[in-house]
């Protein structure tokens, strides 16, 4: 019996790029966060969310297996790869089991949250073996400029794609496992529809300080200011995702301690880190400045590459600790994180002083509509770009020869 099964399951597995190409037809659907929010909460139909996601899913999944299959040749066929590959591929068909069952059928819904499950926790190291596989491939390729630019586009919208099907899934199983969240009855799912920013903030720095301690033995103090400019004397609350809104915060602190602490290694004391938040009729913004020197302006880009850290780079693998620094991918992956809901986090260095990062988020739940990569002819084209003549002139390093000129007058 079970070696039937195995044989019917490595049969669908033949037929799975059939597959990938009818549901990469199809475009994502983006869902605002007052979607998510009246799916868990008015219209809470476990059976809508589940003709929704066994649909969705594919057509997500669909779309990044097609755009895995534009990279290098090199690249693709890396171990790590070829591993994430095997698991889209694996979890699309455990969905697409689902195509024909009845909904009505409640063991066919708990069967189908539990697949979620598994889903989930298959994918949970996609993105560490993803970068394995980058830092395997541009080790023996080394990385031309043109194909840093095509990884650096795939990667952003790969884990764009990957932050957006986590939501799906977490959403459905948070709000459908039977269980409700009394301790918090503003979370629906993984949102909470009153997201205290500041709280938020302060837990974030709490756990870098922490961090901060064991690597450097000392931490900078936190200085945070808030201005709800729609109601002066209450906190700022959002609908929002607070664990996104942690990651990224929490990532912009172990920065800013980093470069605190290594920018005054001979000084006695350290200048606080400065938070300020606003929240206007349609923007909430976050700017934490720190005084860590800075970097030059030029190297911005650099900063949110996949390929850069100026840390030593920490083992993978490694789950028992979180490292303050070393893959260099906190700022890209937290950059995605805001503008997954249509925000966007920026870096205004002043080199040589300090630096300021700012999270832009929409204020209105409305406003805040997934923003999701979908594979079409645009998207191929960017991969098959050519390294082509700027069409703004180069400078030259040489000094100029005026001769030339006077001999021509
Ligand atoms: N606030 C900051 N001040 C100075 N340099 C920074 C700051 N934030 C980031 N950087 C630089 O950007 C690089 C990339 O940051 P990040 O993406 O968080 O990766 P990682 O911290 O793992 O290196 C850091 O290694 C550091 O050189
Ligand atoms: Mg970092």
């Amino acid at each position: 019996m079970k070696f039937v099964r195995f044989m019917m399951r490595n049969a669908a597995m033949l037929n799975a790029p059939k597959h990938i190409d009818y549901y990469a037809k199809f475009s994502p659907l983006p869902l605002s966060m007052k979607q998510f929010l009246d799916f868990g909460t008015t219209n809470a139909c476990e059976k809508t969310s589940f003709a929704f996601l066994r649909q969705e899913l594919p057509v997500r999944m669909s779309n990044s297996l097609k755009e895995i299959s534009l990279l290098p040749d090199q690249l693709i066929e890396t171990q790590s790869v070829q591993l994430v590959h095997s698991w889209f591929v694996q979890s699309l068909m455990d969905i697409l089991e689902f195509q024909d069952k009845c909904p009505d059928d409640p063991r066919v819904l708990a069967e189908f949250v539990e697949t979620l499950v598994t889903i989930r926790n298959r994918h949970n190291d996609v993105v560490a073996t993803m970068a394995q596989g980058v830092i395997e491939y541009r080790d023996t390729f080394g990385a031309d400029p043109v194909t840093s630019q095509n990884i650096q586009y795939f990667l952003d919208r790969f884990y764009m794609s990957r932050v957006s099907i986590r939501m799906l899934i977490n959403q459905h199983t948070l709000i459908f496992d039977g269980s409700t969240n009394p301790g918090h009855p503003s979370s629906i799912g993984c949102i909470d529809s009153c997201c205290d920013v500041t709280d938020v903030i302060r837990d974030a720095y709490e756990s870098a300080k922490m961090l901060c301690e064991q690597n450097y033995l000392g931490s900078p103090e936190l200085e945070l200011r808030e201005i709800n400019a729609k109601n002066k004397s209450k906190p700022i609350e959002i609908s929002y995702v607070p664990s996104h809104l942690y990651h990224m915060v929490f990532e912009l602190f172990k920065n800013a301690m980093r470069a605190t602490i290594e920018n005054h290694e001979t000084s006695s004391t350290l200048p606080p880190i400065k938070v300020m938040v606003a929240l206007g009729g349609e923007d909430l913004s976050i700017k934490i400045s720190d005084r860590g020197g800075g970097v030059p302006f030029r190297k911005i880009e650099r900063l949110f590459s996949y390929m850069y850290s100026t840390a030593p780079r920490p083992t993978i693998g490694d789950h028992q600790r979180t490292p303050m620094a070393g893959f260099g991918y906190g700022l890209p992956i937290s950059r995605l994180y805001a503008r997954y809901f249509q925000g966007d986090l920026q870096l205004y260095p002043m080199e040589g002083y300090g630096t300021d990062a700012v999270i832009q988020l929409k204020a209105l739940s409305t406003d805040s509509v997934e923003k999701l990569p979908v594979f079409n002819k645009t998207a191929l084209r960017n991969y098959k770009v050519n390294q082509e003549a700027d069409d703004w002139c180069v400078p030259s390093k040489e000094p100029l020869n005026v001769a030339a000129y006077k001999a021509a007058k």
